[in-house]
């Protein structure tokens, strides 16, 4: 099955994606975070990659990055809010935060013209900072450093890979390849600019694709692979120079060197996890020393999406199955008072057999963003699944909660406004 970030094709099966490429749910690394986010416990997050990186430097306190792109090629929606949510609060529990805007990608895959690619992103980036945003915002076009990592991330692709992991032919423009190398470098960006540490990138699945090149890119770029051989730990140069190599040799006195490898014994004092990563950190700063990145291989996580107000896909291209943060409370009402509903076919039936939440759109756009209270969602469900609650009447309730929120978003765009630049 193809996964390809720019399809709008109907929406997948995700047990089955997860599945087939690897990615686990997010219940097995929930517990080690000392407070779960809303997004965790109303399942909307399901899924991760190496989480368990994020959730440990969360609860130590140690460094971690949280970093995502928006692709201006249209305005902000509902459908973005999720990912902005989620950035803010790993910066709230202690997280570096980076921003991209995905111009470069905006213009070469969807024509967008430079100009309406900075009038689009204005708006981004307000909606963040109206979020309560703090950290980085970068525009691709304009960060060279960007484009130099992106180039030595080139290095370590060739377009086979990119035929199997996006299904590039003979027709694909080049610049999408170039777009593509450019996400690369936007998630291992706060390392050259920070330092190494583990970074998050909370995506919709849709994004899983790069997430794999990138992987699979950062680990190429390391000198040195960290391996508890089971008795020792073996450190493979890959590429390093011979003498950081002699370097590892020699930060590890009783250790021996081979050709292309050095091995160190188990002291035994430690388990043998807390062994290889204190030796893969040791390793990490002797390949810095030798000019190396020292990569982290990057962290992400899988939200689901929203459905679209009339079911099916919520997308900018259907402008009734969202909507904008500008857009005036009678047409933002149409479209919720002829939203798709778990309801029943007649009023008699729904008294009796109750609503179905779990498949109602109008219910998940309360569950993802108009209800922050967990006891309140709960009992709109309890009274939809008994029939008590009918779908009229919860719409004009979700109405309220809908116009009540843009008013007050709007305001906060429109005071963080000064912290864009032009
Ligand atoms: N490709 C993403 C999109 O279509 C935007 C993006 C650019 C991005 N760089 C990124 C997302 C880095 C996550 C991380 O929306
Ligand atoms: Fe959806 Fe509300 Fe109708 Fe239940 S009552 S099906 S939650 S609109």
């Amino acid at each position: 099955m193809g996964l390809n970030p720019w399809s709008n094709g109907a929406s997948v099966d995700i047990d089955a994606i997860f599945a087939e490429f690897g990615i686990e749910s997010i219940d097995t690394v929930s517990r080690e975070l000392p407070e779960l986010p809303y997004f965790i416990r109303r399942n909307i997050v399901v899924g991760h990659r190496d989480y368990h990186l994020i959730a440990g430097a969360i609860r130590d306190k140690t460094p971690f990055y949280v970093l995502t792109g928006f692709m201006p090629s249209g305005l902000p929606h509902l459908g973005h809010l999720m990912v902005m949510k989620e950035v803010v609060w790993h910066v709230q529990q202690g997280g570096t935060g980076y921003v991209a805007i995905a111009d470069r990608e905006a213009h070469a895959v969807r024509g967008v013209s430079w100009e309406k690619c900075r009038e689009y992103a204005r708006e981004y980036l307000k909606c963040l900072y109206a979020l309560g945003y703090e950290g980085q915002t970068y525009y691709q076009s304009r960060n060279e450093r960007l484009k130099d990592l992106a180039f030595e991330a080139s290095i370590r692709v060739n377009f086979s890979d990119l035929q199997a992991i996006y299904g590039f032919g003979q027709e694909t423009s080049l610049s999408h390849a170039m777009s593509i190398i450019t996400q690369v470098a936007d998630i291992l960006f706060p390392q050259l600019d920070g330092g190494p540490a583990p970074t998050l990138v909370p995506v919709g699945i849709d994004q899983d694709p790069h997430l794999r090149l990138t992987r699979d890119v950062a680990r190429k770029l390391r000198m040195f692979t960290v391996e508890d051989r089971g008795g020792y730990i073996s450190v493979r140069s890959k590429n390093a120079p011979e003498a950081a190599l002699e370097s590892v040799h020699a930060a590890f006195p009783g250790s021996k060197k081979f050709e292309g490898h050095v091995d160190i014994a188990l002291s035994g004092r430690d388990a043998v996890t807390a062994e290889c990563v204190s030796v893969q950190e040791r390793v990490r700063l002797i390949e810095i020393e030798y000019g190396g990145f020292g990569f982290f291989t990057p962290s992400s996580s899988y939200h689901t999406f929203m459905p679209g107000l009339q079911g099916g896909k919520m997308s900018s291209s259907l402008p009734e199955s969202c909507f904008g943060f500008s857009e005036p409370p009678d047409a933002v009402g149409k479209k919720i008072m002829n939203a798709l509903t778990g309801g029943r076919a007649t009023l008699k039936e729904q008294k009796e057999l109750g609503g179905e939440p779990d498949i109602c759109p109008v219910f998940s756009l309360n569950l993802f963003h108009m209800v922050e209270d967990d006891q309140e969602l709960e009992e709109i469900r309890r009274k939809c699944m008994s029939g008590e609650l009918v779908c009229g009447r919860c719409k004009k309730e979700t109405l309220e909660r809908v116009v009540a929120f843009l008013a007050e978003f709007r305001e906060k765009m429109d005071a963080v406004e000064h912290m864009v630049e032009g």
